[in-house]
């Protein structure tokens, strides 16, 4: 365990926020654009029902796996959301965020031996969870022109040859903003019903979702084999609420998720269980979607500012989350910088070398090969408010055109 702990690489992320945060705090304005911190509050009556829960002193131990209102709460909105009739509320278990609820579920899957096939690229803990369960990592890439799917034939090929005993599918996706739209993910579910393999569908931006795209989840479609880690940090703006949550029908796993679950955070902060417990209900649906429409603004705001720079080849509006990953086109790139008078080493990875720019410009990016692209992209989040989503796309417009 020691081992696979010491060959898990603690995120580079981390350290560009930390060079943002420190120009922050010396007084430079500086635009967040590396980091998928919602910029929204949690809802004013979801905050009431936190103040509530500590007046009324509900600050003690709870059920390790959830309180029952939480779940009772979360098995409606499966069954209004997620196609779901949850078989019993044993079922549903609250984990610490949607990190903590894969960690869980990867897990409670794959050990030692076994082989796990993901996204390339992709948010970079599902790698880095996989590898601390000992699982022989299969980092399958996936296609730009395919809105950063798969292409479900080497999908196949790949499972008939690497025989993987679990998929984790990150939809829609971090860090592309891709979507696997319905039909898509049902030709995958097939696939994987074929082959009986697990999947962990990462569906922590269910919410985040366009306008024109056919989504929905597909766990319900085969909840022996399925499993769904949703995340209240982005659809309901608890990032530091840590509420997660999962539905497992499968008896092994279930047993195995709730021992993972005990031993590990033995119950979810109580106060956080009670927001969530009044974030889940129908009634704040429309708040989740008015964040949405806001996203989608700023997803303009900064799509159109990016198309602008010729360096940059767009693949289209993203269709879900609040990321963009355009690609970096390498002869352009080095025509600009050389007329700015910067230098490009012939072997730089490009998009270490965009984010560095950017940097001395106070504007974050996170260089692409950090979810397991190749060197020439580069993420750009865009959660941040409004305001300052304009102000970076003027700012951008500035440094690179
Ligand atoms: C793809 C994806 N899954 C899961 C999460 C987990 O979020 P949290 O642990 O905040 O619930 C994130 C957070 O950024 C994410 O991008």
């Amino acid at each position: 365990m020691l081992e696979l702990i010491d060959k898990v690489p603690l995120s580079e992320i981390v350290v560009i926020r930390d060079k943002l945060l420190e120009k922050q705090r010396n007084g430079e304005k500086v635009y967040r654009l590396e980091s998928g911190t919602p910029s929204f509050n949690v809802h004013p009556k979801v905050k009431e029902a936190m103040k509530k829960a500590i007046d009324e002193n509900k600050t003690f131990y709870t059920e390790g796996s959830g309180i029952e209102p939480l779940k009772q709460v979360i098995a409606q909105k499966l069954a209004r959301k997620n196609n779901l009739t949850a078989k019993s509320t044993k079922n549903i278990l609250v984990g610490q965020g949607g990190m903590g609820t894969l960690y869980m579920l990867i897990h409670s899957l794959v050990g030692l031996g076994d082989k796990i096939l993901i996204q390339a690229p992709v948010w970079i803990s599902i790698k880095n969870i996989s590898m601390l369960t000992g699982a022989e990592i299969i980092e399958l890439p996936t296609k730009k022109e395919l809105d950063f799917n798969w292409d479900l034939n080497e999908l196949e090929d790949t499972i008939k040859k690497e025989k993987p005993k679990a998929v984790v599918y990150v939809n829609p996706g971090n860090p592309t903003g891709g979507v696997g739209d319905k039909e898509y993910m049902h030709k995958l579910a097939g696939i994987l019903e074929k082959y009986g393999v697990y999947l962990v569908e990462d569906v922590a931006y269910e919410d985040i979702v366009y306008p024109g795209v056919e989504y929905e989840t597909i766990f319900y479609l085969n909840p022996e084999l399925f499993f769904p880690s949703f995340s209240m940090s982005k659809s309901q703006a608890f990032s530091g609420l840590r509420i997660g949550y999962t539905y497992i029908e499968n008896e092994k796993i279930l047993t195995r998720a709730r021992k993972l679950l005990l031993y590990t955070t033995n119950g979810v902060n109580s106060v956080a269980q009670w927001g969530a417990t009044e974030a889940l209900k129908a009634e704040y649906d429309d708040y989740t979607r008015e964040m949405v429409k806001e996203y989608q603004k700023r997803r303009d705001i900064l799509y159109s500012a990016l198309t602008s720079i010729p360096f940059f080849k767009m693949a289209g509006p993203p269709r879900g989350a609040f990321y963009l990953f355009p690609e970096i086109d390498e002869e352009k790139y080095r025509e600009v910088m050389e007329r700015k008078g910067v230098k490009v080493e012939p072997d730089a990875n490009l998009g270490v070398h965009l984010q560095r720019y950017l940097l001395e410009h106070n504007i974050g990016s996170i260089p692409g090969h950090n979810f397991g692209s190749p060197h020439n992209f580069i993420r750009f989040a865009y959660s941040i408010a409004t305001e300052y989503i304009e102000e970076a796309a003027e700012k951008i417009k500035e440094v690179l055109g």
